[in-house]
């Protein structure tokens, strides 16, 4: 089949995947191909068993695989018989030399401009896909400027803002699609070309056109306020907790306020996923860079917050337990950093598991996507863990549990079943504020919620 024009997506992650399949689904005359170092990765997505778990995914991929989506581990055909290039690597924090522990990673980025540079003839647009420091279209430029057999790039910025869980929901009904590109003539058409994509199906009005430097840095900052959000309720419920206000009602009364809104504003153990904790320590050390520590430390304390969250939890499980958990059975309901996705990057349940561990308790962990990241992410951890499919069966024996992520299936348990089955006094602590802790305390639990009053048998 002639395909109206070719397009390419290196890097077939959390990002690459979903969207490439919902633009392959909403632009049937274009050929799509997405392309990753990883083979292993690249079979999966040709299978029945894709990479990663997103509510909605499989059905698009069965529908577009293979009609106008394709995934290869052949980069460099890819590159060069594609016009447009969206570049979707992962950007993860710099872990040794200048700027180890703040700064993004470029190595994967650059390799990937080194390999389009070698490839390509006749001219391409190349997307940044990937969450980059502002200013990094400037190296892209000069990498790609260094032009060879007569090839020209534009290079425009094009950031996700989608979340995990929600990806495809978010694909197909953005807030706004973000596209950065010089305001100059060619640099103007060539963010002409990718509106068009999208135009198949986001309203023209919800596309909007910034200056480069002005897209990079919207998506840092947007992740940085999201997070500031969630720290800011965070820290209100360690409030609540010392004076018996329930968290749950001033998120309700605050969030009416029409100016501040009701979304992320649900108190929790603290903020997970691979972007924002990245996103934030790279916003500090930009900030840094240009001098401004007063704008690094305001941004510094939103992280510092979310750590604080997720110690004073498992300060509290500890403390509740008698001080001591050793070779007490606790089930941890939840490993992914977020319902509806098996991602555990940056889970808050990792901090809790090794915490708990390191105070030698027995854990059972429970989680209906995350088991298989967990068990990778836990490899060579010293310790007593179980892995358990049912959470019934993770609940058998413990004397607590300990709710990590906001499933819904937890929600949906016969809790006078896990009640009969645990060690006495059974003990709930729900991290994400999702139970019915009224009903759990009548089957018999002590309940602990985030922000809210416990509820005890004993006085
Ligand atoms: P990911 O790790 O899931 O996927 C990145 C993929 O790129 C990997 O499969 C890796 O093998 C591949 N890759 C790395 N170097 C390559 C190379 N030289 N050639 C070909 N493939 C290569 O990461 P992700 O979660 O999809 O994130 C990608 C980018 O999108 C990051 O910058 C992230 O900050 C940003 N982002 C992520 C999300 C999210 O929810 N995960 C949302 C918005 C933006
Ligand atoms: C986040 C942003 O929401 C996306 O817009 C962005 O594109 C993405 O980062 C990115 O750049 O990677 P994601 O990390 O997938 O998406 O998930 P979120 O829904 O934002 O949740 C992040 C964390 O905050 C989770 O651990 C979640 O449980 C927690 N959270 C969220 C709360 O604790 N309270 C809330 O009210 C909302």
């Amino acid at each position: 089949m002639d395909f109206e024009r070719k397009m390419l997506c290196i890097g077939a992650g959390y990002v690459g995947g979903p969207t490439m399949a919902v633009i392959a689904l909403k632009c049937p005359e274009y050929k799509v191909s997405i392309v990753d170092i990883n083979e292993e990765k690249i079979r999966k997505w040709n299978s029945g068993q894709l990479p990663i778990y997103e509510p909605g995914l499989e059905e698009i991929i069965s529908k577009v695989r293979g009609c106008n989506l394709f995934f290869s581990a052949d980069i460099k055909s890819g590159i060069r018989e594609s016009d447009i290039i969206f570049v979707s690597v992962n950007t993860p924090i710099k872990t040794f030399g200048l700027g180890a522990g703040m700064a993004s990673d470029l190595q994967y980025w650059e390799k990937t401009a080194q390999q389009i540079l070698e490839e390509s003839e006749g001219s391409k647009i190349i997307v940044e896909k990937s969450t980059l420091p502002v200013k990094t279209a400037q190296v892209m430029e000069r990498i790609l400027k260094t032009r060879k057999n007569g090839a020209q790039f534009e290079v425009v910025s094009n950031p996700e803002f989608l979340a995990e869980g929600t990806a495809i929901q978010d694909l197909l009904e953005p807030d706004r699609v973000l596209i950065g590109s010089h305001q100059t003539e060619s640099g103007l058409r060539a963010a002409e070309e990718i509106a068009n994509i999208y135009a198949h199906w986001v309203p023209r009005e919800k596309i909007i056109n910034t200056n480069l430097w002005s897209s990079e840095l919207s998506k840092l900052v947007a992740n940085a306020f999201l997070a500031q959000r969630i720290s800011s309720i965070n820290s209100i419920s360690a409030l609540c907790e010392k004076t018996d206000a329930d968290i749950a009602e001033i998120s309700y009364a605050v969030g009416s306020d029409r100016r501040i809104g009701l979304k992320f504003l649900n108190a929790s153990v603290g903020f997970g996923g691979s972007c924002f904790r990245k996103d934030i320590l790279n916003l500090v050390y930009i900030a840094e860079n240009y001098g401004l520590n007063e704008v690094a430390d305001y941004w510094r304390m939103v992280l510092k917050i979310n750590e604080y969250q997720e110690e004073r939890f498992v300060a509290n499980i500890i403390k509740t337990m008698f001080n001591t958990v050793v070779g007490k059975k606790i089930a941890i309901f939840g490993f992914a950093f977020k319902a509806n996705t098996g991602d555990t990057r940056e889970s808050p349940a990792k901090f809790i598991v090794g915490k708990l561990l390191e105070e030698k308790a027995t854990l059972s962990i429970t989680d209906p996507q995350a088991l298989a990241n967990a068990r990778i992410d836990l490899a060579g951890v010293e310790g007593e863990i179980t892995f358990e499919e049912d959470p019934y069966r993770a609940a058998d024996g413990a004397s607590a549990i300990v709710l990590v992520t906001e499933w819904v299936v937890f929600k949906t348990l016969n809790y006078a079943d896990i009640y009969r089955r645990m060690k006495k006094p059974a003990l709930i602590f729900d991290g994400r504020n999702i139970l019915e802790h009224r009903r759990l305390f009548d089957v018999g639990f002590d309940v602990y919620p985030i922000g809210k009053p416990s509820l005890t048998h004993f006085k």
